[in-house]
């Protein structure tokens, strides 16, 4: 299971079928696949469950912001953190999106090999970083990516079962940890300062810094955690989304050409008019879902699918898994994004990138639009030659592509 999560949970599936018991020392724990039982789980009997243990090393960078929080503190955050991704604000936040990644494309040269995936990183952690702080955050922009990038690399670490031991231990990975951390926190902090009283500025910070509840705004460091969960959740999983999307393109000449016209057709601004381009990153979130698992902890005994589970057990659920089901995915390993053209058919749960019930993802729409965004003015202006075959994925956090994406690029312009 620690060596090859994916493999082990995807030959679980296939020789016991969508709901299958596991003892695992002291933990009971279960494989839920079928879209009922995971309906069950995130949504009908949601409140029976919280999130499980796994979470707790994330606390050390996140607090109890969204992802982490804790059922009542969650209730009152997700409230107050909702109207920062309204609708009404998205058009904001594509117009960052899209001269943020033109910044970037605009320092790539014709010939020039380098890794897609490590671009699409930088990309969207920009991206997020403006979207968060606006103008406010200045020539930090850097800053906040070595720090981000210091706290990250204990992450591996964190993974391994001594991890509660080890992370008392001054190794370089927890000195690189703590060294990141506080240098988020210090520019988080400094802005949250700076900008207390300046108004409405289009960000996600003055939306945290305006939402109240019952009159009474969140403290400092509620809204540290906050921007600090907004971070770390809203930009590895949509480089991952991109760089999977961008090397099944490769893949697949004929969807690179559609996708082309398309944005000619209709430039690369409005994220409404770019349906093919949509259907193919959501195509590419089926085959490589960038939060492949999912897991909740009953709270109490529960009933699901007929089976009943005490107090304590573990549910995991891998959309890595259950999107590549026959019946609800013909040829489910192909790479057919017109199999989104129409899919009343398709049960709630067959399909679950952004995961579901209370605790889904706050920043789905904002994802799907960046994605798509950053998508069209990729293909706008470059044309590239992956130097590899298609990447293994692994899945650790997210679901990523080893070895990166090592491409040649060409201007598309001629
Ligand atoms: C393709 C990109 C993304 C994917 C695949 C993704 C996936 C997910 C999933 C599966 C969850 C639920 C986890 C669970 O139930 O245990 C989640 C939660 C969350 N995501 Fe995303 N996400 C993406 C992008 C973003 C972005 C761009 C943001 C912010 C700007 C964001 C912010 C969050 C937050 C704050 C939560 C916690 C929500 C809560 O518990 O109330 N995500 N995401």
């Amino acid at each position: 299971m620690s060596r090859d999560p994916l493999g082990f949970l995807t030959s679980l599936h296939q020789q016991h079928g969508s709901f299958v018991f596991v003892h695992s020392g002291l933990r009971r724990l279960y494989l839920a696949i079928e879209p009922e039982l995971v309906r069950e789980v995130l949504v009908t009997e949601g409140l029976k469950f919280g999130k499980s243990r796994g979470l707790e090393m994330t606390k050390r960078l996140l607090g109890n912001g969204l992802l982490t929080a804790g059922r009542e503190l969650h209730l009152r955050q997700r409230r107050l953190v909702q109207p920062a991704f309204a609708k009404n604000r998205l058009a904001g936040y594509a117009r960052v999106i899209l001269d943020t990644t033109r910044e970037h494309l605009g320092r790539w040269r014709h010939g020039q090999f380098l890794d897609l995936s490590a671009e699409m990183m930088a990309i969207t952690l920009d991206i997020i970083t403006r979207t968060m702080f606006g103008d406010s955050i200045g020539d930090r922009t850097p800053l906040v990516a070595e720090a981000m990038h210091d706290s990250l690399a204990s992450f591996n670490v964190g993974m391994i079962p001594l991890m509660p031991v080890m992370q008392y231990l001054p190794i370089e990975a927890n000195r690189k940890f703590w060294r990141g951390r506080r240098q988020l926190d210090s520019i988080i902090y400094d802005l949250i300062q700076q900008r207390r009283h300046s108004g409405d500025q289009g960000d996600f910070l003055s939306m945290l810094l305006m939402a109240t509840d019952n009159g009474v705004p969140m403290s400092d460091e509620q809204l540290r955690d906050e921007c600090m969960t907004i971070f770390l959740a809203g930009h590895e999983t949509t480089a991952n989304a991109l760089s999977w999307t961008l090397a099944l393109l490769a893949q697949h000449p004929e969807w690179l050409e559609r996708a082309r016209q398309e944005i000619k057709q209709h430039g690369a601004e409005d994220f409404s008019r770019l349906e093919e381009c949509r259907w193919i990153t959501q195509e590419a979130m089926r085959l490589y879902p960038p939060a492949w698992v999912i897991a909740r902890m009953a709270r109490e005994p529960v009933t699901i699918g007929g089976e009943a589970l005490d107090k304590g057990s573990v549910v995991i659920m891998s959309s890595a898994i259950a999107h590549r089901q026959a019946q609800y995915f013909p040829e489910p390993e192909a790479f057919q994004p017109e199999r989104w053209r129409n899919v009343d058919h398709l049960p709630r749960f067959a399909y679950f990138p952004f995961g579901g019930g209370n605790r889904v993802c706050i920043g789905e729409h904002f994802a799907r639009m960046e994605a798509t965004l950053v998508l069209a003015a990729v293909l706008e202006n470059w044309d590239y030659r992956m130097l590899d075959r298609m990447p293994a994925a692994h899945a650790g956090i997210t679901l990523r592509p080893v070895g990166g994406l090592p491409v040649q690029l060409y201007s598309a312009k001629g």
